[in-house]
């Protein structure tokens, strides 16, 4: 039977397997890899300065510095976003990295934090020392009374 005879394949919906797999691994990989290679490149170049300015400002796709954006990096947020359902994700090399630059991101001096007390030492070192310093207010309720928050 001629293929434009047949019905048309039935789409499903990635589950969280296939999103684990190939969510932003929509680009080719260099020599025909199946898979966005460990790119290790702490900077990228372009042909002439007008490309890297356009790469810089957005304009183009590409990446400028790893600490930034990277190919790899940017396939396993994608990963992420797609599994959580959320509208954008970013990683971070360690999870103190990932607390203190969400606290410090959203923070401004007047506003006022609620946690519980028994959080991670370097979290209870930024909720306790680093964020009153910065006139944030932290209000810590005991562990077992989370249901106040
Ligand atoms: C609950 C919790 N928060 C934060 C951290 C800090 O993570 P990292 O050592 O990657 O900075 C840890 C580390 O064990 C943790 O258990």
């Amino acid at each position: 039977m001629p293929d434009e005879d047949l019905p048309p394949a039935p789409r499903r919906t990635p589950g969280p397997g296939t999103l684990s797999v190939w969510a932003g691994e929509d680009e080719p990989a260099p020599g025909a890899g199946t898979q966005v290679p460990i790119v290790r490149s702490v900077a990228f170049g372009y042909r002439d300065v007008a490309q890297w300015e356009a790469v810089g400002r957005g304009e183009a796709p590409g990446d400028i510095y790893s600490r930034n954006t990277n190919p790899t990096v940017r396939a396993f947020e994608q990963k992420i976003q797609q599994l959580e359902g959320a509208e954008s994700a970013t990683s971070f090399a360690s999870g103190m990295a990932a607390i203190s630059n969400t606290l410090f991101t959203f923070l401004t001096p007047g506003d006022r934090v609620v946690s519980i007390q028994d959080t991670y030492g370097g979290t209870n070192k930024i909720f306790l020392e680093f964020l009153p310093r910065q006139s944030v207010e932290v209000a810590l309720c005991p562990t077992d009374k989370s249901g106040w928050l």
